[in-house]
């Protein structure tokens, strides 16, 4: 049988799942980075790191792999969006990479809008350019590192630094590419104005390939390294959004998904171009090249338990040991934390906020609180800011299904949390590494084993459906929670610095 890779550089990590032509996951492998913050609003990782880090965690993954490896046909790829990879022309890396949750460009962002007006970035590129997208950070560095920006020769995405590793090729597609701004959504070809401000020859750009087309074959030095077939494609992929959306069957008009990973996310597949002029929530295109996603993002969803597991819980030195035993003491505190509310906003906020000074908060503390209830205070805290996501999205479009995904749906008390929160059943088809599984999609559709997007969700998502239910009490006592939550900020706004 017929096997692909799915390969996901995220924010804390990369994994890979090898998958059966079934979507079966038969083998896992993850490695982890860490993201580095030396200023306040600044969050950046070394691409080089990344590279070691996710040939790493491929020659562990094939090492330990029993079955025939020559039966793995193609690699698909996604990852982190927005993030800025600069190489220069002997193709050596130029500077660690600014990520999505980097909001040092906040200036940029603003002067363009006061320059330029927010629509002609609206119209172009669906978005305003606040300081989480790609163009704001390129433009950063044009102001403030001039000899970087002259030394640029390619400008690449995360997931594209990678494909460049394995295939030697300069290559993006839309889903991702549609988190920059560079590209005109109606042309789907980068945008002559935007190009003309940003200054850069058009050669700096990556070729633009289909999500679900090849982009081409791995390296034979990288064949050899991990034991792999020459033959072995790389296709185009996705952004994490998209993969991740992908992964739980998520690809028509109206339906839905959350994606709990380092950010958390609700977002909406539409068939139209819609875009919000407050900038509350993003629209980029899904793996079809077709139909858009209304997003919106929470900046810190696991990384607010990983932050407080690694605060309040440091005797554990597993990682994993240490989040069963938060899942076990939440589990034990009230709904509703005994009092306590938390604002998940560690590293500013995008939706509905828009603001990087934004800082977290813990509120309701009494000499009764315990680390059970903080426990349980940041899942619910996180689950409020999922709904406040979920608002802003549903303001602009109706949706008639929701499915779950990323890391933190993998607990069942956070993500019956989410449904309570939210008040709305989720469908739970592939909570296992779903944006592993979108990437691996598009490999499978790349290397022929499916002929098109539907077809293969149709097999891969056609067993019996589980839901996680909500739980109407709970929903209730939520409903109110969640206004003071959006009081709480209200409140400190202006407090923040
Ligand atoms: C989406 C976004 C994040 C990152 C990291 O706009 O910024 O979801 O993709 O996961």
């Amino acid at each position: 049988m017929k096997m692909v890779i799915g390969v996901d550089l995220g924010t804390s990590g990369v994994k890979g799942v090898i998958f059966d032509s079934d979507g079966k996951a038969l083998a896992s492998e993850s490695d982890n980075y860490p993201l580095i913050s030396s200023k306040k609003n600044w969050a950046e990782e070394d691409p080089l790191v990344w590279q070691k880090a996710t040939l790493n965690m491929l020659r562990h993954l094939l090492d330990s792999f029993s079955k025939p490896k020559d039966e793995i046909v193609a690699i698909g790829l996604t990852g982190q969006m927005h993030g800025l990879v600069l190489l220069d022309k002997n193709n050596q890396v130029l500077r660690p990479a600014l990520l999505w949750c980097d909001l040092r460009s906040e200036d940029v962002s603003a002067e363009l809008i006061a320059k330029y007006g927010k629509g002609f970035f609206l119209k172009r590129t669906g978005n305003l350019p606040i300081a989480s997208l790609t163009l704001a950070k390129l433009l950063w560095i044009k102001k403030y590192e001039p000899k970087i920006f002259s030394a640029i020769d390619k400008v690449m995405l995360p997931k594209d630094y990678i494909r460049y590793i394995l295939t030697g090729k300069h290559q993006s597609e839309l889903s991702d590419l549609s988190g920059t701004q560079f590209i005109n959504f109606a042309t789907k070809d980068y945008d002559e104005e935007i190009m003309h401000i940003i200054g850069l020859p058009r050669h700096v750009y990556p070729q633009i390939i289909a999500s679900y087309d090849s982009g081409g074959n791995i390296k034979n030095s990288i064949a050899k390294e991990l034991g792999l077939n020459p033959n072995v494609i790389v296709a185009g992929g996705a952004s994490d959004q998209a993969a991740n959306a992908l992964g739980v069957g998520v690809i028509k008009n109206k339906e839905a998904t959350i994606s709990m990973g380092s950010s958390g996310v609700f977002l909406a597949v539409n068939d139209k171009f819609t875009f919000n002029n407050s900038g509350k929530s993003q629209t980029f295109m899904h793996v079809d090249g077709r139909s858009f996603l209304t997003i919106g993002v929470t900046q810190t969803c696991t990384t607010s338990l990983n932050w407080f597991t690694d605060t309040f819980y440091s005797e554990f030195s597993d990682k994993k040991i240490a989040l069963s035993k938060i899942n076990d003491d939440a589990s034990e505190s009230p709904i509703g934390s005994n009092g306590v509310i938390f604002l998940p906003y560690l590293m500013g906020e995008r939706t509905p906020h828009l603001n990087a000074n934004a800082k977290g908060v813990f509120f309701g503390l009494n000499t009764n609180v315990d680390r059970k209830d903080m426990a349980r205070a940041v899942m619910e805290g996180v689950a409020y800011s999922i709904k406040d996501c979920a608002l802003v999205v549903l303001k602009h479009q109706s949706i008639n299904r929701i499915g779950i995904g990323g890391g933190g749906a993998k607990s069942p008390l956070w993500r019956q949390i989410v449904a309570d929160t939210l008040g709305l059943k989720l469908d739970l088809s592939s909570v296992n590494e779903s944006g592993c599984l979108g990437a691996a999609i598009l490999a499978m559709i790349a290397s022929g084993i499916y002929p098109s997007i539907t077809k293969a969700v149709e097999i891969i998502f056609s067993n019996p459906k589980t839901f996680v239910v909500p739980n109407k009490e709970n929903n209730l006592i939520y409903q109110e929670n969640f206004l003071i939550y959006q009081g709480i900020y209200k409140q400190l706004k202006t407090l923040f610095r």
